[in-house]
């Protein structure tokens, strides 16, 4: 399974997402060392704080079926159609030439769950992709380096 076929069902699964509060939908799928592929999306709740992000929902299914062993993640997330964020053609070329290892025009997991993911694998590759469409890898444990610890 490459990054780009991953990426590619994160983004399918997130057409799934229900966001109605934020319409920012998000998709996630993750591959574990089995070979299976679990997805999540965005689950939200008009009691907002109960929302659950695209990556718990996908842990949570892959642990269901009895996965602990997780080797990466994609993760995509976009506004719903309608709700697209204005982004100018200008901006679009200024990202474009930036490092992308650095720009921020990257959706990155929310704190929680990356100490979820933490859990099952600190060293978690997670694919991402950029305001322009290019994948982003990046280690669980460069973002996140010092989780909780019982
Ligand atoms: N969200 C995710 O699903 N994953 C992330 O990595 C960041 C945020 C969701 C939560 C909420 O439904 C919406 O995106 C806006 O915050």
């Amino acid at each position: 399974m490459d990054n780009r076929e991953l990426v590619e069902i994160a983004k399918k699964t997130g057409e799934n997402a229900y966001a109605p509060y934020s319409n920012f939908k998000v998709g996630a799928a993750l591959l574990t060392k089995s070979g299976n592929v679990y997805q999540g999306c965005n689950i939200e709740n008009s009691s907002y704080g109960l929302t659950i992000c695209a990556e718990r929902v996908a842990i949570s299914n892959a642990v269901s079926n009895g996965e602990k062993e997780f080797i990466k993640m994609a993760i995509v997330g976009s506004f719903a159609k309608g709700h697209e964020r204005e982004t100018g053609e200008e901006n679009i070329q200024e990202i474009a030439k930036k490092d992308m290892q650095k720009s921020e025009d990257i959706l990155l997991p929310c704190g929680a769950c990356m100490q979820i993911m933490s859990e099952f694998n600190p060293d978690l590759e997670l694919i991402l992709l950029n305001t322009v469409g290019k994948i982003i890898t990046i280690n669980l444990k460069e973002l996140f380096p010092k989780p909780f610890k019982l």
